[in-house]
């Protein structure tokens, strides 16, 4: 250990782990339904890895989209930005309560709950911290367990947000 070294800083991060979507609240799993069935229609041509997602919000209304990929590939979003920036478009004054993700690859299984990449999961945060009221985030692979974040900072710790700006 370096000598001016005073201490650790341990995270300890919690999810909630579900064995199927039947075991899910009434809520959770209509919402990760709408989030599978968008996985069909996905634009997903280069990496074959179909994402779809669905954002409830607080007025009830389920929003939902599907990941957009490009030939020029960086020019694609991730699922998850397409249902929240539509979200945030249609309803730019109603909070964000949860995400639900699903996915289908065209090469292997995934047998493990999809988590949200490191750039989605920095805008699930800026809507965590927009409204100032926790976002759930329900992840779920094509077959296997499901894991449920209470909100986005068991997922994105020690997060940038508008406090340093
Ligand atoms: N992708 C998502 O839509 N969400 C994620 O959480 C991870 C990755 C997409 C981006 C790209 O179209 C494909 O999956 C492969 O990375």
């Amino acid at each position: 250990m370096a000598k001016s070294k005073i201490s650790k800083l341990s995270i300890l991060t919690e999810f909630d782990v579900y064995n199927s979507a039947k075991d899910l609240d009434k809520k959770d799993a209509e919402l990760l339904l709408a989030a599978q069935k968008m996985v069909k229609t996905a634009h997903a041509p280069y990496s074959e890895f179909h994402v779809g997602a669905a954002v409830l919000l607080e007025n009830g209304k389920i929003v939902t989209g599907n990941n957009q990929e490009n030939a020029a590939y960086p020019s694609g979003l991730c699922a998850e930005r397409v249902a929240i920036f539509y979200a945030s478009a249609q309803y730019p004054n109603v909070a964000v309560k949860a995400v639900a993700v699903a996915v289908k690859s065209k090469n292997i299984v995934i047998s493990e709950p999809l988590s949200p990449c490191g750039g989605c999961r920095q805008v699930i945060a800026e809507y965590e911290n927009m409204f100032e009221k926790p976002i759930r985030i329900i992840m779920s692979g094509e077959k296997g367990q499901i894991y449920i974040a209470k909100s986005i900072e068991s997922l994105l710790p020690l997060m940038f947000s508008k406090k340093y700006l």
